[in-house]
């Protein structure tokens, strides 16, 4: 396999100077992917630092290692980036200086057909990203009740037509289970009108994927969790290429440099929170039109920062 070719990373030098504050410092890098953000930020950073590198798919891992090589200032692990801070410690590695998240797939998973994450080859429905993630997309296309793949459709891809695909998918099934792409691609094009056919295609199968590796629940997780893992200062770079996660990253944001969370009429504070983090991108950071235009994929990104705050204890106890 040519690593090279696996993933051009998006937004990748802006990254970098976003995540590093210290260049002997502690950094995580929780999708590693086919190494081309870490790879940058080795470059970036002196002799006494140290990096870790963190994917749920393991031929990630082995891209990345291949790419970057001999490297004493990297350990690389197969991984879920909602148990980073676990990994982390497990290292030694604690306080980190930096996360970053490149959140979302791989070109390279996409385009390997064998894996079933695109509707424009030939395969069975599988989806996984990694070997813990336990159904496949055609498992759930397979048990899942009307509602509950309306909702996945729905949720996950804002797909159009949700309930009506759920319909003809629980229709098709009882006389045949649905196990490849091309025969979910068939379902859709009957259904949908041919200038919809590849908005409505990409939406669904982005909508399984992210169902089957509960991407949701992951962001989720490791915003909850990191912030306990980053120094006073440390730095959460987080990229992220779906409306729905994007969303999710502001708030968490937001909220967490609000800190106080009492009702805007008390007259005293009485919940004594204050803010863990301090955002640092006021406005989201996108992709030049020069990055879009010789990297398609950079169209969506939406890159946000935000440090933890100084005010805060190590320990991670609000004051
Ligand atoms: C957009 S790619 C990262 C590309 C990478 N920054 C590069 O420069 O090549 C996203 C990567 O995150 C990995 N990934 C997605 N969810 C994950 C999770 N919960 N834990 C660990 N890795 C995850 C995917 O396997 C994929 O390799």
């Amino acid at each position: 396999m040519n690593s090279t070719l696996f993933h051009t990373p998006v937004l990748a030098e802006t990254a970098i100077d976003w995540l590093v504050t210290e260049t002997e410092g502690k950094y995580l890098d929780g999708t590693v992917g086919g190494g081309g953000h870490l790879e940058r930020l080795l470059k970036r950073l002196g002799p006494a630092a140290s990096v870790m590198g963190l994917d749920r798919d393991p031929q990630a891992i082995a891209a990345a290692g291949e790419r970057i090589g001999d490297d004493g200032r990297l350990r690389l692990k197969q991984g879920l980036f909602g148990e980073l801070v676990h990994h982390a410690a497990g290292e030694g590695m604690l306080p980190l200086d930096g996360i970053l998240l490149d959140l979302g797939v791989s070109s390279r998973q996409l385009d390997d057909p064998a894996r079933g994450f695109t509707y424009r080859e030939d395969a069975p429905l599988d989806m996984r990203m990694g070997p813990e993630s336990g159904t496949t997309a055609a498992e759930l296309l397979a048990r899942c009740s009307e509602e509950e793949l309306e909702r996945i459709f729905r949720d996950g891809g804002e797909v159009r037509d949700a309930g009506r695909i759920a319909r003809a998918v629980i229709r098709a099934r009882r006389s045949a289970p649905l196990e490849r792409s091309v025969e979910l691609r068939r379902l859709v094009e009957e259904l949908t009108p041919p200038k919809h056919l590849t908005k409505v295609l990409s939406q669904l199968f982005q909508a399984l994927r992210i169902e089957v590796n509960d991407e949701l629940g992951q962001l989720e997780t490791v915003l909850t969790t990191s912030v306990d893992g980053l120094r006073p200062g440390g730095r959460l770079v987080v990229i992220a290429y779906h409306s729905l996660e994007d969303r999710r990253v502001k708030q968490f944001f937001r909220d967490e440099a609000r800190g106080c969370t009492c009702p805007p009429d008390f007259p005293v504070c009485a919940c004594g929170a204050v803010p863990r983090l301090r955002v640092l991108t006021r406005r989201v950071v996108k992709a030049s039109q020069e990055e879009i235009s010789v990297n398609p994929r950079a169209r969506s990104a939406r890159l946000r920062v935000a440090e933890r705050a100084v005010t805060e204890s190590v320990e991670g106890k609000r004051e």
